[in-house]
Formats: C-alpha cells, structure tokens, sequence
C-alpha cells in the first residue's frame, strides 16, 4: 500500500549520507576524504591511506605509527585457522577460503558480538566501545593478509608463514606468501610498490555492492567479521571484484589481436560482455584505470611485457572509438588493467579477486564504522517490494496433485 516501485538495482536510490569517499562519474573524479586519488597514489602508502578513510583525516606521525603497531599486532591468527584452511578442497577457489575464513573469524572474539553483550556495545561517545571497535578493526585489517597468503600457500601444499616483524603492510603479505621475492625472502621493493598503490586505489569506493552488502548485513548489529564475510562474498562475483579474473579469462579466449574486431562486434550483438569496462557510477574512464595504466608500465620493465598486452591495448582502442561505446558511455573501469599487472607478477587468476578483497576491507570497514557510530544510532536496513505472485489458494495433498 502506498509503495511505488521499483528502482531495480538501486539505480537511484541513495541509503545514507557519507563522509568518506566521493566520485563525480561525468568528470571522472574519485577522492577519499577530500583527497584527489591521484594525490594520494603518488603521495601516500595504503596503510595510511586506510588511517584516512577510517578516521577521516591524515594521521601524525605517531598516529601512524600506532595505527600501523596494532594493525601489524593483530596480524596473526589462532593456530586453529590452519585447520579450516586446510579442510579445503585442494583446487577451492581462494574467494571462497576468504569468505569462509573472514566468518570463522568472528567466533573467536565474542567481545565483538553484540547480540553476546546487548545491543549497546558500540555507544557514540562511548570510548571503551569505540575502543572495542577499533580493535575489531586493527584485527580484521592485519589479518585480511594473513588469510589471503594462507589461502594461496594451501593450494601449493606448503607450510604457512607467521606475519613477520619489521615489514610495511604489503611487503609483509609478499613475504607470508614467498611470492615476488628477491634474496633472503625479502620482496621486490618495485613490484610492492606497485601493489601498494593498487591496494590503495582499491581501498575504497563508496556504495558498490560489496560495500552495500556490509551495511545491509551489519545493519542487523552483528558481529563485523561476519558483516565482511558477507561482502567478501559479493565481490567475488564477476561483475564486480571478479572481473579483473574475468578481464584475464577474456583476453586468454580472444587470443592474439587480430581477433580483437571479431570480438567486439559480438559484444555489440549480446553474445559477450567486455569485461573491465563499464560503470554504475562512472559515465567516462575511471579515474583508477589511469594510474593503474602507469604502475603496468613500470611491472612490466621488471616482469617483462605481458603478451596479453597488445590485445588489451587494440581493444581498448577500438572500444573507445566505437559508436556502441560511446553512446553508452563505456569506458574501461579499475579492473581492465589490473588484471594484466597481476598476471605479469605471476599470481594464479583466481587470487586475482583476492588481491582487491585484501584493501577493500578498509573501505567495508570505514563504512561499517561510520554507520556504527552515526548519529541516531543505526536502523536495520529493510528494504519493501512489491507482491506480484499468486492470490490465496488452498493446499492440496500430495497423492491429490495433478
Ligand atoms: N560490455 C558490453 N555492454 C555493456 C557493458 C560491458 N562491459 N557494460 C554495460 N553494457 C551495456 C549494457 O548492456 C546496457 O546496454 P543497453 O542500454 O543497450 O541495454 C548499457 O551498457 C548500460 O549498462 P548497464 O548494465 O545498465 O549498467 P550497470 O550500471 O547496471 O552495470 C556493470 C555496471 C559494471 C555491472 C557493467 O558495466 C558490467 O557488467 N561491466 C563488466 C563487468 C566489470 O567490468 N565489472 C567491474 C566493475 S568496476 C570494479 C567494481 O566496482 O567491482
């Protein structure tokens, strides 16, 4: 009664108010906090970067050197993590160890429950239970790594490697997986660079599904680690956090570029999606797909060119120039390049989504917090529909049935 339906998609409907991240899609603008992206990509490091979009301004020195203290602290796991990660099937895809592990992780810390402590566990002004928060937070962005180098460790039937000391944040997780090392284990200071910024473009980005599906869980007032299981699970999908594993999976299918023509037009008939391009939000590049195209450059003067290259750079081309495109406003997003740079380091495809979960738990926590601590408190998120199924009928026995 009275309900007008229905923006399928939510194409048009804005659920809360936001401090954190902004994108103007026409001009091709995102910034964090104020901040352009090309800023901070030049000028920051992802870990201070997450201080930003967490706490919403720049941190001092010993503000950082804090922050980075406990998220370092809370990087290792209970021992009996090992057990769940190696109750996997040997070729599980590693989004699936991540969504699974990100939920386990709750039942270790019941002080982060608030059904297990009354719903009055996260209080604005509150700064015991904003401490509590905060330390659900330092855990689940220090251990977001540990997870991720176990899930790929597993697959290759090695041991796992305890968080190391004396490390920057990505470092350490190249460290944990033994991967882009030079000598003595210690990683390629180039190529973390590289990932560094790549996990500071995927930091954050507003209301995607992922983000959205957070709030909606959190919304209920459970625990965080489940509330990032949950999104953990939406990015997985190739329409979104999927579609740098999808980027790849269609260059590899078209080949050589000489197939590039052939490929779009059956983009143009519906038969393909060009994968890496299009946007909810963004109507021109995204600004990311940008830097990204830099930090390719410089991989790849380590790693060498990757030989997808050329065909992603015809189809770039021709996409760009095409009228189908064009009137719809298609352009490549973060994932059409990012693929390539993580192929060109050698990480198995489907840890591809992984290395975008990894960041973007900062941006589900951000939001997550923000929500928390709002004013008003939080109100479940409850969306209505429209009935259009069948009226009332009757029940009829089985043997009965036609
Ligand atoms: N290839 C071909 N046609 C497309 C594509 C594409 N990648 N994206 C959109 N279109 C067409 C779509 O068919 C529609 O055409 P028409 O108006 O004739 O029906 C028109 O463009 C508008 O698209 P839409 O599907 O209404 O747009 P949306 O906002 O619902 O979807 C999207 C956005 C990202 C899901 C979509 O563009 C897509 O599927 N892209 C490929 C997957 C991808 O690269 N995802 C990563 C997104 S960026 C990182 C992230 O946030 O995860």
């Amino acid at each position: 009664r009275g309900l007008r339906v229905s923006d399928k998609g939510f194409l048009n409907t804005a659920v809360i108010t936001s401090e954190i991240t902004y994108i103007d899609g026409e001009a091709g603008v995102l910034r964090y906090r104020g901040y352009p992206i090309e800023q901070l990509a030049t000028q920051s490091n992802f870990l201070e970067t997450a201080y930003l979009l967490i706490y919403g301004a720049l941190p001092s020195s010993s503000q950082f050197a804090s922050f980075e203290y406990e998220v370092t602290r809370h990087s290792i796991l209970h021992v009996d993590t090992e057990s769940l990660f190696r109750a996997f099937r040997y070729d599980a895809h590693p989004m699936a160890m991540m969504t699974s592990a990100f939920a386990a992780l709750g039942s270790y810390y019941s002080e982060a429950n608030p059904s297990l402590q009354g719903q009055t566990l996260y209080t604005k002004g509150d700064p015991q239970s904003i401490a509590n928060m905060d330390k659900q937070i330092f855990r689940l962005i220090g251990k977001a790594t540990t997870l991720a180098a176990m899930a790929y460790r597993v697959r290759q039937g090695r041991p796992f490697v305890q968080p190391p000391t004396g490390m920057g944040y990505t470092e350490s997780f190249l460290y944990q997986m033994d991967h882009l090392t030079e000598e003595n284990y210690k990683p390629s200071p180039v190529l973390a660079k590289a990932l560094d910024i790549l996990f500071l473009l995927h930091a954050d980005h507003e209301l995607n599904a992922s983000c959205t599906t957070v709030l909606q869980t959190g919304s209920s007032l459970v625990d965080p680690y489940s509330a990032i299981a949950t999104g953990c699970a939406s990015l997985y999908g190739p329409l979104h956090g999927g579609a740098n594993e999808a980027v790849i999976r269609m260059l590899i299918s078209i080949g050589s570029p000489e197939n590039v023509p052939a490929f779009v037009e059956a983009v143009k008939r519906r038969e393909k999606v060009l994968s890496g391009f299009g946007h909810r939000v963004y109507k021109t590049s995204d600004p990311r797909s940008f830097i990204v195209r830099q930090i390719a450059d410089e991989v790849f003067k380590v790693t060498g060119k990757d030989e997808l290259l050329e065909t992603a750079m015809l189809l770039h081309k021709i996409a760009m120039n095409d009228e189908y495109f064009i009137k719809r406003k298609l352009a490549p997003n973060v994932d059409f390049w990012s693929g390539l740079i993580y192929r060109a380091m050698g990480f198995p495809l489907d840890f591809f989504p992984v290395l975008f979960a990894v960041p973007r738990v900062v941006g589900w926590l951000a939001h997550w917090r923000q929500m928390m601590l709002q004013s008003g408190g939080v109100k479940i998120w409850r969306p209505r529909q429209i009935y259009v199924g069948s009226g009332k009928r009757d029940y009829v026995p089985i043997n009965s049935r036609e």
